[in-house]
């Protein structure tokens, strides 16, 4: 990573995702000297990232006058609470870059104002293990070089895509935001339906969870579209054909998933705040 940045990168909340954000930052050279992270109670081994970089932790809010990039990585529900305290960080205009499922951009200027630069990002977590995907959406305020910056640094965990429309990042929820969970469901049902076929329970599991990673790992790889490289796998008349008739015969999987995407988006606007 070459990161240019014109001051402070200051991480409020260093749990999970923030916590996977600051590894890949560091694992990509940026310095601990050029970190600040806000957490009074951070994980045992970010606390020992913090000290092994030399990462100031938890200074006086009002003693960081130099923020370029403030990352809010709290959970949803705390969020109105922590915004008082770092409205101060707004003094060097500083690009507001936020990883919270469901608060809206509105949300963040009530809090930092109408003329903050902010910019809202949907990760999922597969960044846990550098293999997600983010969708961000800049406000107005955001400068094009602002937006770089937050879209290189949500790199350090993951590929990047970005959106104009606030609106589609319900959507986006829908699909990746919550999809991983469908996929770890996918992995349920075909080992209950391999111990059915008379597979012996643990390796049912183990052909479901094995199969569905590696089949993620050869899509990750190959530049080929997922249909081909279904049509590389169905022989006609072979075995591969006859359950994808069953998934796909009635449109079965794909009623049913736009079903499950619709009511995770739905619920997404529902929540947000
Ligand atoms: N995890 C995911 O896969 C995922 C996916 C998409 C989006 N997100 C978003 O990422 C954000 C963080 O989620 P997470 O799973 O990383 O949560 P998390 O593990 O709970 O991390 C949040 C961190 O913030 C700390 N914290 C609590 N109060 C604070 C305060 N007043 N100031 C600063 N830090 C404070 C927490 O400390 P304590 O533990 O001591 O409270 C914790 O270390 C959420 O908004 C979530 O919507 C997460």
């Amino acid at each position: 990573m070459t990161l240019k940045l014109a001051g402070w990168l200051v991480l409020v909340g260093a749990g999970k995702m923030g916590g996977a954000m600051l590894e890949g930052w560091l694992e990509r050279g940026l310095g601990g000297d050029e970190i600040v992270i806000l957490d009074p109670g951070p994980p045992p081994e970010i606390e020992k990232l913090i000290a092994d970089h030399h990462i100031a932790h938890n200074p006086p809010v009002e003693s960081v006058s130099d923020a370029a990039v403030v990352l809010l990585a709290v959970k949803p529900q705390i969020m109105d609470q922590v915004l008082p305290g770092i409205v101060s960080l707004k003094q060097s205009n500083p690009v507001f870059l936020s990883i919270a499922a469901g608060k809206t951009i509105a949300g963040f200027e009530a809090h930092l104002g109408t003329d903050a630069a902010i910019v809202r990002a949907m990760p999922n977590t597969p960044a846990a293990v550098s293999r997600g995907i983010t969708v961000i959406c800049p406000n107005a305020n955001a400068s094009a070089e602002q937006t770089a910056t937050c879209k290189e640094l949500l790199e350090a965990v993951g590929t990047v895509a970005a959106v104009e429309d606030e609106a589609l990042l319900d959507a986006v929820t829908g699909v990746s935001g919550s999809g991983p969970a469908y996929v770890f469901h996918l992995v349920e049902c075909m080992a209950a339906a391999g111990v059915k076929a008379g597979l012996p329970e643990d390796l049912a599991m183990e052909l479901a969870r094995a199969t569905v990673s590696g089949a993620g790992e050869l899509m990750h790889q190959s530049p080929l579209p997922a249909s081909t490289l279904r049509e590389n796998v169905t022989s006609p008349n072979g075995t591969t054909a006859a359950a994808l008739d069953v998934l796909r015969g009635t449109g079965a999987m794909e009623k049913l998933l736009t079903e499950a995407i619709l009511a995770a988006t739905n619920r997404s606007k529902d929540l947000a705040g």
